[in-house]
Formats: structure tokens, sequence, C-alpha cells
């Protein structure tokens, strides 16, 4: 049994939320994970999941077995409640400034904050504009008063504590990552953060980093807005490198044997709903300054664009082409489609009726990707032109004598 065992609420039961309600009841936690979407409650309590992650099912389940977890449509009373619901971008805005959407978090705040008691903790883990904490303490002023400072106290003697503590799992790893990265986490003052230090201290190996809030949600932005501004370096050297004539894989091989060099991957794009989205909450709170930061994401987001028309200028040579298409999700090894580029090429090819596109994605069963999917072997046997959008390690390992007679556009360099 926990030492210091807590009632646990989780807000959302995605690829954060579920992950980390089940890391918490293994840990011998009562964790009730809350989320609005009633399939996904109901899969979750039979003791199964719905999203891919490698070992997240075997995790669910002995959570769900144990008796520590159960999934649920309505919150309750706990002694501290996690939010990790989505913090996308708002749907509609104009290309050159996207604003980010924080009304789940708003959501789910007013959905807790009836069950908050004294000395009841809130952790932010969503990804979120600086302020965004700061602003769920506004919150639950406005619906609870009865939960406002006692008159005399400072801020050091909350009656609600609140921190923000950035999830930076990797996709694919997320299980190890959970418990073995160091974590950030920022407090609306020092006393919050502590108690979400002693919450994570329960299942974190990494070295746990306090600070404020702000400075927490800017730290977690800006990791990814480094990892976009360094893969948007690589993408533009592969514009360059196939205007001047030159292989960009080999170019980065060599250039990074210099010691202080370290150029990353070009692709066919960025996606993901976290280095595809974070950096604009960046250049959103400060466009004038943020210049690099922007500059990256166009590049980035550009880069399927470019990618399409390379596809469709060697479709020219066909009378009737098949263009395969392989991989969907938005990076290696997953099931996730969310802003992949992979998949807005895939569309953008099949809209624009330049031949039979033939899309091939292992990681997700046919009809949930609004395409049909096609085996890789059927794909290999009938396309023209063979794009690679994903590095799934299925094409690392393919026979490299069945492209022979192939036009082959490689966006990931799995084939060279
Ligand atoms: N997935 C990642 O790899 C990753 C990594 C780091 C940070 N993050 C951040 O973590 C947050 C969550 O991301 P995710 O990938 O888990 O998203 P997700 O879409 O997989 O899961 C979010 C869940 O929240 C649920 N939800 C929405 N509104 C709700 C509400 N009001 N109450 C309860 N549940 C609600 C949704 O139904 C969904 O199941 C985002 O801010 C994201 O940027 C994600």
């Amino acid at each position: 049994m926990q030492k210091n065992r807590q009632k646990i609420v989780v807000m959302g039961l995605g690829y954060i939320g579920l992950p980390t309600a089940s890391m918490l009841a293994t840990k011998g936690h009562e964790v009730v994970g809350v989320d609005i979407n009633e399939e996904a409650v109901n899969t979750i309590n039979s003791g199964r999941i719905h999203i891919v992650e490698p070992d997240l099912d075997i995790l669910v389940r002995s959570a769900v077995n144990s008796g520590n977890l159960r999934a649920s449509l309505v919150p309750e009373e706990a002694d501290t409640f996690i939010i990790a619901v989505p913090t996308p971008f708002k749907n509609g805005e104009q290309a050159h400034l996207k604003i980010p959407d924080v009304s789940y978090v708003d959501a789910a705040t007013r959905a807790i904050a009836p069950f908050l008691r004294e000395g009841s903790l809130i952790i932010l883990e969503s990804t979120s504009p600086v302020g965004t904490t700061e602003a769920i303490g506004e919150i639950v002023k406005q619906l609870r008063p009865d939960l406002a400072q006692h008159p005399g106290t400072n801020n050091h003697s909350p009656q609600v504590f609140i921190a923000h503590c950035p999830e930076r799992v990797l996709p694919g790893h997320i299980i190890r990552e959970l418990v073995d990265n160091d974590r950030i986490i920022g407090g609306i003052n020092k006393a919050s953060a502590e108690k979400a230090r002693d919450l994570y201290n329960t299942f974190c190996n990494g070295t746990i980093f306090l600070t404020d809030s702000k400075t927490a949600e800017m730290s977690k932005l800006v990791e990814n807005s480094f990892r976009d501004v360094n893969i948007a370096f690589a993408n533009e050297l592969s514009l360059i490198s196939d205007r001047v004539g030159v292989n960009v894989w080999d170019v980065i091989e060599l250039a990074n044997r210099h010691p202080r060099v370290n150029i990353l991957n070009p692709g066919p794009g960025v996606g993901g709903h976290c280095i595809a989205v974070d950096p604009w909450f960046v250049v959103s709170a400060a466009p004038e300054e943020a210049r690099l930061i922007r500059t990256a994401r166009e590049v980035n987001d550009h880069k399927p664009h470019w990618v399409m028309n390379k596809i469709k200028a060697k479709a020219e040579r066909f009378k009737e082409p098949v263009i395969g298409c392989l991989g969907l999700s938005f990076k290696a090894n997953i099931d996730d489609l969310r802003e992949s580029p992979a998949m807005e090429i895939t569309r953008g090819l099949i809209s624009s009726g330049v031949g039979r596109v033939m899309a091939c994605e292992p990681n997700v069963c046919n009809g949930s990707a609004g395409m049909e999917l096609h085996e890789l072997s059927q794909v290999l046997r009938e396309a023209d032109i063979l794009v690679v959008l994903v590095d799934h390690d299925e094409f690392k390992t393919i026979d490299k004598e069945l492209l022979k007679e192939k036009v082959v556009i490689d966006t990931r360099g799995v084939w060279r």
C-alpha cells in the first residue's frame, strides 16, 4: 500500500491522462479517471484501452484489476485533481496567427470546482499558454468563494493549491518516460509546487525541479519551439539540397561529424499536437518578438505542399499513376494522426485527383483514417510511385528489390 495514498481525479483519459492515471493507481493511489468520451470510459472500465501506446494495455489492465483505477463521466471529491485535457489552437483562425484554445482546461476546471475542498491540489498537465495556471486560480476563486484565502493569511497559505506540471513524454515511450523523465513543477506559490512534488515523487525517478507556474508553462513551450526551429532548419536544408542537386541525408550525416553540429532529420513536415501547435502559443503571446519561431512554423507547414508538388511532378510521367503513401501518423510506430503532415499530403493527393492513391498505415485499422487503407505488400506490388511519409519499422525492412521498377520519394530517408 502506498504510504502517502491519495484519492486523485484525472480529468482527460487520452495519451497523457490515461497513462498517468494508471501509473498512479499501480503505485497505490485511488484514482478516478474522468472523460467526456463515454466509449473511452467503458473501454477503460473493462480493463482495455482505446488508444495505441506500447505497454499501456498491460498498465491499464493491472490498474483496473487492482481496484485502484476506475473511469467515470463525472468528477467527484478528491485530494488532488490532475487536468490532462487537450489544448489545441482555435479552429478557423487566420494562418498568420493561431490562437490557443484553453476552453477544455476552462471546462475541466469548472467541472471539478464543486468537488474542491480546503487543501485540495489542482495540477495542470496540459501544455498551456503562459498564465493558464493562474487563470485556473481565478476560476476557482470565482466559483468557490468559500475557498478564498482566510483574511490575514498571505499567498503562502492558500486554501486550494495549484501547480503546473508540463508533460514531456515521447509517444511510443510514454510508460518509460513517465517514470524516468525529469519534471518541472511550477506552483502559483511555493507551497503548491511542493505539494505537487510530493505526489510526483511517488512515481517519478527523474529529478523534479520547482519553479513558478508561468516559468513552467514557458519552459514547456520553449522545449517544443526549440525542436520546431531545429526541424525547420533540417526541412529548409532538404529544399535547398534538392535545388542544388545534393542528397540532404549525406550532407547532414557529414556535417554532423563536426563535434559541435547536430542537425536533425528532415521529414514531410511537422505533426502531432505538440511541436506543430505549441510554438503558436509563444508566437501569439509575443507576435512582434517571436519572429524566428513563427518562421520555423511556416517553413515546417510549407513542407507538405512541397512534397505534394514533387509527387505530382513525378506522376506526370504516368498515364494513370498509382501512388502508394506509406504511413499516415505524425511519427513512427504510433497511431496518432493529429496534425499529421502525412495525412495532409495523402488527403491532398486524393482530392487533387492526380491518380489512384493507395494509403498504408499499419498502426491504424481500416475505417478510422477516413480513407481506405491497404496492406503494405499490395501497395508495394501495385504502386508506380512509392512515397515514404513515416519511418515505421515495417517499411525499413522491405526487400529493396521490390523498389527497382518504382519511382521512390523517401521523405524520411529510410531507403537511402
Ligand atoms: N500526447 C502527447 O504526447 C503529449 C505530450 C506532452 C504534452 N501533451 C499535452 O497533454 C494534453 C493532453 O494531450 P493528450 O495527447 O492526452 O490529448 P488526448 O486528446 O489524447 O486526450 C484528452 C482527453 O481529454 C478528454 N476531455 C476533453 N475535455 C474534457 C473535459 N472537460 N473533461 C474530461 N475530459 C475531457 C478527451 O475526451 C480526451 O479523451 C495536451 O495539452 C497536450 O498538448 C501531450
